[in-house]
């Protein structure tokens, strides 16, 4: 069994798309949900799904307090799922080949500090790209920076808004993130 623990600051619905999916996966069990932001939805996804889940401090992502937590909870895979928070080199050590993000946008384009949310859909969109999509990538202590394991794209050269440009790369999130993570998980030894 993999233990899988999901990180996130906002709404959560990719790490909603991930409880779904891995609830279907024999092999893998969500063992914790965590948040920097105490109003984050994602925590009540989480406690709907009957997921241990808790708030904790940028200071106990940088002084090694969620490891150790993690730790205790034997987790093997930590997923980010709109995790706004730059990972510490410690951390990404620890988790060093068992440590995903997902980025909306077609990396190395759009990445980098300030690149997330709708920053990047609206730069997308007034940069008038034709395509724009996602990516799932290993996590280093540069921001969008580790090596990259997937990318989805999709035609935008018709959105009239930003909105439209997030909402459709929001649904190659959902339908990629977890298929392609669980494969990583699954086979992995
Ligand atoms: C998603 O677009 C994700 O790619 C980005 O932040 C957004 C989070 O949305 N990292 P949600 O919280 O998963 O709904």
């Amino acid at each position: 069994m993999k233990r899988v623990a999901i990180l996130s600051s906002g709404s959560g619905s990719n790490a909603q798309a991930l409880i779904e999916h891995f609830s279907t996966c024999d092999e893998i069990q969500v063992v914790f949900v965590g948040s920097n932001r105490p109003s984050a939805g994602v925590l009540e996804r989480a406690e709907k799904a009957g997921i241990n889940n808790s708030v904790f401090s940028k200071s106990d992502l940088n002084n090694g307090t969620l490891i150790q937590n993690l730790d205790v909870l034997s987790v093997d895979w930590v997923l980010l799922a709109g995790f706004l928070l730059k990972i510490p080199e410690e951390f990404c050590n620890r988790y060093k080949g068992c440590l995903l993000n997902i980025h909306p946008s077609l990396l190395p384009n759009y990445g980098g500090k300030g690149m997330f949310g709708m920053n990047i859909h609206q730069a997308v969109f007034e940069a008038q790209e034709k395509e724009s999509g996602m990516t799932i990538h290993f996590v280093n202590e540069a921001y969008d920076d580790g090596a990259i394991v997937f990318q989805g794209r999709v035609d935008v050269s018709d959105a009239k808004s930003a909105e439209e440009v997030a909402a459709k790369v929001l649904k190659l999130e959902h339908k990629y993130y977890p298929k392609i993570s669980a494969e990583l998980i699954t086979l992995a030894e």
